[in-house]
């Protein structure tokens, strides 16, 4: 019996009893209920992909796998599984840990629809995440010193990832290691990924924590309360510019006028050595709805006039110059050896 569990995120395959199980936690009804969806094919799940049920770069990337190996259970016909890939693989444009895990599973669809091939596949996936994001918090809970007041994005914690998290991880290996740390967290406009999911976790955490909105980040660094800024990220392009939630450009340019220190923490499956720099990356324009208003647990507000032109790009592009440091697994970066061309290589790890 194979058993993955994460977070939020378990998958269960027996290959004698003909037994697979997928489930995800619903990420839109947290963190008032903690709903565990059943997924049953690739619509379900490519649903969940687009409605942010599931979500992180990280994570879209271990749901798709582990969707593609559930699809091998369902069908003996390999056109049928490349479709199946296509359409995964252009789920959700912006993040491209779900490109690039997708590709690890490329070669299997010349070979036909041997199933336990895919989820052995899938579940090394999900292991290698695991153990990138041990690495990266180590690296990046190096970077941070007793008494310092981080603040932080979106989410990218074990709600994004197979494993601690990202930048979330950094903070959380830190807490853990007994630094005393406070943490700001945005409420990450418009989907409140930093409301919901990362004061959830920093509070299962018991990490001291205080909870801002989007546009208080600058005043309380005029006031000296923010000491370093720690994020994650969907892409990173070869010259180190990078796309995270959108605010978190924003959030680098306020550091750099405070001379705060501003690191962005991902794994070597969020590097895309195809692309250029930052203008090449695609950003996800969403729904006018979800800056008009507000859809999820609680039912459905709208709180802008019918018909309003909005603009609703849900990631940014941070520029390599404001960045004082790319944490992966492997190290930590500065902008020289970005330049000597460290991302402009496949499989950093
Ligand atoms: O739209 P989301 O919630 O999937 O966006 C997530 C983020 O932007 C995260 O910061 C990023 O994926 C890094 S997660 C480890």
């Amino acid at each position: 019996m194979i058993n993955c569990e994460s977070t939020a995120l378990k998958f269960r395959y027996s290959s004698s009893k003909k037994l697979l199980e997928f489930e995800l936690l619903d990420q839109t009804l947290l963190p008032h209920s903690e709903f565990w969806i059943q997924i049953l094919n690739t619509t379900q799940l490519i649903e969940c992909i687009q409605s942010l049920r599931v979500r992180g770069a990280p994570l879209i990337g271990i749901a798709a796998v582990f969707g593609l190996a559930q699809a091998a259970t369902q069908t003996k016909s390999t056109d049928e599984l490349i479709k199946i890939f296509q359409l995964l693989y252009e789920s959700r444009p912006t993040a491209v840990n779900l490109m690039n895990c997708l590709d690890l599973m490329k070669p299997l669809l010349q070979e036909g629809t041997d199933v336990q091939k895919y989820v052995d596949k899938a579940v090394e996936i999900f292991h290698q995440d695991v153990q990138l994001c041990n690495s990266l918090s180590h690296y990046g809970s190096s970077l941070i010193e007793d008494g310092d007041q981080i603040i932080t994005h979106c989410n990218t914690g074990g709600l994004a990832t197979a494993g601690l998290g990202t930048a979330l991880g950094a903070i959380l290996h830190a807490h853990h290691s007994g630094k005393k740390i406070h943490v700001y967290v945005d409420e990450t406009r418009p989907l409140l990924q930093g409301a919901r999911l990362t004061a959830w976790e920093l509070q299962k955490h018991k990490v001291p924590m205080t909870l801002i909105t989007d546009n208080m980040a600058a005043h309380l660094m005029s006031l000296k309360k923010v000491t370093k800024a720690f994020v994650g990220s969907d892409r990173i392009a070869a010259n180190g510019d990078f796309a995270n939630k959108i605010g978190t450009y924003g959030l680098a340019v306020h550091c750099h006028f405070h001379k705060i220190p501003f690191y962005v923490v991902a794994p070597s499956t969020t590097v895309d050595p195809d692309c250029q720099n930052g203008s090449h990356i695609h950003i996800e324009l969403r729904k006018n709805s979800e800056v008009m208003g507000f859809k999820g647990h609680l039912g459905e507000t709208q709180w802008a006039p019918a018909n309003t032109l909005c603009y609703n790009p849900a990631f940014d592009v941070t520029p390599a110059e404001l960045t004082s440091a790319w944490v992966l697994e492997t190290g930590i970066f500065l902008k020289k050896q970005v330049d000597q061309g460290i991302f402009k290589k496949r499989n950093q790890s």
